[in-house]
């Protein structure tokens, strides 16, 4: 379809998939722009762009590349264990692998985690990640707000979760130990004379667990439209976290998305999400701001994330570096944006 092939459906719709919708037919096509003056606008982010020096330091931390002060879009590289362990007490975080391989110890026990998987760390449970294999790169999703999963291996399309295992040897070691307490954008350092991470034994909820996207059945919608399947809530629906994988059905029509920022984090092909053909490569578009978004029936497949959020997400200073205005027609640099860096 050429985009001169109007009439044109545009859907707009309230609190994402959950709410009311109205559909417009309209000539123009809406999800097109010549270019933008001022900050409201709809970026593509390459997620390997960060400049490693931010992460030369075995202390460094998340960047943030987006947030919004209750919600926080953040990159981490990692080659060797950082020197402490980390507690955010005021956030519950997702960690998304997008490279390597590494364990995380916590203190509801060990995870092996490696790329595709989708962790989600409760807020103050201590964590850190070691035996570290290539580079461990992630992406985190950081919420003021509870997380829970809202999926669990079944009938549905889920087959598979892991939870952390106990500890392979919880025995008590010495020394002095740090545990780093994130509390929003300040750290503090607690030290103590023994690891503060290993316990015996664990009961009750499995709290500390992980899901890998290939372990989420595809959906055929047939034709038509279906919500794709959530993975991660919150008890708000502040902010959702869906599988946006290659699926059977009619590409989505240009819509309104009127209270969500969108967020789509492309994490393997062989297929090709519309322009994104590079692993770990992400596009924001704010809410209310009319777009498409690309063909998911791609046969060659492909495994992607969506996330939804309440959120006015803004770019940092990290952001600006690697975010470049972007098509939302079929989600690439845009052309206005093509000649500059
Ligand atoms: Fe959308």
């Amino acid at each position: 379809m050429t985009r001169t092939d109007g009439p044109n459906p545009v859907l707009y719709t309230r609190n994402g998939f959950a709410g009311r919708t109205a559909t417009l037919l309209r000539s123009q096509y809406s999800a097109d722009y010549t270019r933008v003056k001022g900050s409201y606008a709809p970026r593509i982010y390459n997620l390997n762009d960060l400049d490693e020096a931010a992460f030369n330091d075995r202390r460094a931390m998340p960047v943030s590349i987006m947030n919004d002060g209750t919600v926080s879009l953040e990159i981490a590289y990692r080659r060797e264990a950082a020197p402490f362990a980390t507690r955010n007490v005021l956030a519950d975080e997702v960690h998304v692998v997008l490279a390597g391989s590494a364990t995380l110890e916590t203190e509801f026990g060990v995870l092996s985690v490696a790329k595709d998987d989708i962790v989600l760390i409760p807020r103050a449970i201590s964590y850190r990640f070691v035996d570290i294999v290539g580079e461990l790169r992630e992406f985190l999703i950081v919420t003021e707000n509870e997380l829970n999963f809202a999926m669990s291996p079944g009938l549905g399309p889920l087959t598979r979760m892991d939870a952390a295992a106990p500890f392979p040897d919880p025995s008590t070691r010495t020394g002095e130990y740090e545990t780093l307490i994130r509390h929003g954008d300040q750290l503090t350092s607690v030290f103590t004379d023994y690891d503060p991470i290993p316990t015996i034994s664990v009961d009750g909820n499995r709290l500390l667990a992980k899901v890998n996207i290939h372990d989420i059945r595809s959906i055929n919608m047939g034709s038509g439209l279906l919500v794709p399947p959530l993975i991660i809530d919150d008890a708000t629906a502040r902010t959702q976290i869906f599988d946006l994988s290659a699926r059977t059905g009619d590409r989505p029509p240009i819509h309104y998305n009127a209270d969500y920022d969108e967020v789509f984090v492309y994490l393997e092909g062989p297929g090709q999400f519309g322009g994104i053909t590079q692993n770990s490569v992400m596009t924001h578009t704010p809410k209310g701001f009319p777009h498409r978004g690309p063909v998911e029936n791609v046969p060659e497949g492909f495994r992607g994330l969506l996330i939804e959020t309440r959120a006015t997400l803004t770019p940092t200073a990290a952001g600006h570096e690697i975010g470049r205005l972007a098509d939302v027609d079929e989600f690439a640099v845009h052309p206005s944006a093509a000649q500059s860096v």
